[in-house]
């Protein structure tokens, strides 16, 4: 075990954390077995992982996470692992338990809440499963309580990742009083209205463990502010929160659009649009993500603006998600739907004017992202959104940002990105129309100020923020 180790990134340093252990539901490697049976680590997958696994290699950091896989807990047996200069720690729960806490609480309980994302004549539905689901989250946060407290240090820092492990921070905090510790949301954070639809017991349990940890941390003061105003509503003491938003790898996606895959993808897309201006939108098919609406936005314009007719494409990159969910199954079999009706309404002999790819392909994506002229982040809400960063680091034609208002990262880029009400088709359509119709310059200004964003608040800044929140070293705001 490697205690009482350094952290390699120097603003780590300066909040004097000995031994750092960020703790997540995904880790920076997944397990398979290859042709021959051999178990081989894989990266692992999700915008969290991406943007901490750079920061952390050669760190010498305690990465704990799940082992979500089959592979991944034949791993686990096989005791503590070494990637990138990380000590990786798997915690194998019951699969039934991690199912259930996965599935029913985490994403079809927690997401659909802090995202306000629920179609309340139907659910959430309170019944003796979802109960046993809840119990089940709380064995699977204790779990990784039980694998923190045995492995830390005195006195090591403990930075605790997203709503998955809500109820780490409480359950920790009883075992090992010593440890610093944060927990950062990576999603918004529901109203108090919202948090009403919780049992009052259970919307307790995950404020007070929240409340908890030496720290609270969110992409925006917005969610925040929320947390704080839950609080209130339900009489809980209060506590401070910080606001740290993060920001892409510059360094990584630079290389990344230079690798052969991402070239040998870019030369795929150019000759899928050839001199078209391209609209493209890049996430999961994730029900918050709003494609439905990007794709009758464009349906729109193409009505409203026939002189754009055979001149742009709408380029959809959608990761699938989360398909064991019928919400998600029923949202991408919607996608695939509407798709088929706006082709079949506008394409052409020469020209299909929506190109929609559903598989996780990364070279693919960030060469799509070097390539358009309108980036549609239109999500309805979302803790921050990392692709409206990333696409302006990236992207080799001043391309403009249409961004919605509800995304985290809108705090940071108001007056660079269009503004966009994401709920609002025709408010959408006429965002995506004024960036196919910006003056170069304007475009490119906007363009680089975005680039000035993320480099002066580089990936290193939001940890080393969590890093000194938890050691108390930066007052909370
Ligand atoms: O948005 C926060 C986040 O943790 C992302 O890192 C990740 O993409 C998502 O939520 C969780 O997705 P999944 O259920 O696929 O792990």
């Amino acid at each position: 075990m490697a205690a009482g180790n350094q952290i390699a990134p120097d603003p780590l340093a300066e909040s004097g954390a000995t031994h750092l252990t960020v703790v997540s539901n995904r880790g920076p490697v997944s397990f398979e077995h290859d042709e021959s049976g051999e178990l081989v680590a894989r990266d692992g997958a999700g915008g969290l992982v991406s943007a901490l696994r750079p920061l952390l290699a050669g760190s010498g950091a305690t990465w704990v996470a799940s082992a979500i896989t089959e592979a991944d807990r034949e791993a686990t047996a096989r005791g503590w692992m070494t990637s990138d200069g990380l000590d990786l720690v798997t915690v194998a729960s019951n699969p039934e338990d991690y199912a259930m806490a996965y599935d029913v609480i985490s994403n079809g309980t927690l997401w659909f809440l802090h995202h306000h994302l629920f179609d309340l004549s139907r659910r959430p539905r309170i019944d003796a499963r979802w109960w046993e689901a809840w119990e089940a989250y709380r064995v699977v946060n204790g779990l990784f309580a039980n694998v923190i407290a045995e492995r830390s240090p005195e006195g090591g820092t403990v930075l605790i990742q997203d709503y998955h492990l809500s109820l780490v921070g409480a359950a920790l905090h009883e075992r090992r009083d010593d440890l610093l510790t944060s927990h950062f949301s990576h999603t918004p954070f529901c109203s108090p209205e919202m948090l009403r639809v919780l049992p009052d017991p259970v919307a307790r349990e995950l404020l007070e463990s929240l409340s908890a940890v030496g720290a609270r941390g969110f992409h925006t003061r917005r969610w925040g502010d929320l947390f704080t105003r839950c609080t209130q509503s339900m009489r809980l003491p209060p506590v401070t929160t910080f606001a740290s938003p993060l920001s892409p790898d510059v360094e990584h996606l630079k290389t990344m659009a230079g690798s052969a895959e991402s070239l040998r993808a870019r030369q795929w897309l150019d000759e899928q649009v050839g001199d078209r201006k391209v609209v493209l939108q890049v996430a999961r098919a994730e029900l918050s993500k709003n494609l439905l609406r990007g794709l009758s936005a464009f349906d729109l314009l193409l009505e409203e603006h026939p002189e754009w007719r055979e001149r742009a494409v709408h380029v959809i990159l959608a990761n699938p998600s989360r398909q064991m969910l019928a919400d998600y199954v029923a949202y991408q079999a919607e996608l695939e739907h509407l798709v088929q009706l706006v082709n079949e309404r506008w394409a052409t002999s020469s020209w299909t004017p929506i190109l929609m790819e559903l598989s996780n392909d990364y070279p693919r994506s960030i060469a799509a992202l070097g390539r358009y002229d309108v980036l549609l982040v239109n999500p309805l809400r979302d803790g921050l959104n990392l692709v409206a960063k990333e696409g302006p680091v990236v992207n080799e034609r001043s391309g403009a940002v249409v961004l919605s208002r509800e995304a985290g990262v809108w705090e940071e880029l108001a007056g660079l990105a269009i503004e966009i009400n994401p709920f609002d088709i025709a408010g959408t359509a006429s965002a995506i129309l004024s960036g196919l119709t910006m003056p170069e310059q304007e475009r490119s200004e906007r363009s680089e100020g975005i680039v000035h964003k993320v480099i002066s608040r580089p990936a290193a800044k939001w940890l080393a923020d969590q890093c000194l929140a938890a050691t108390g070293k930066e007052e909370s705001c």
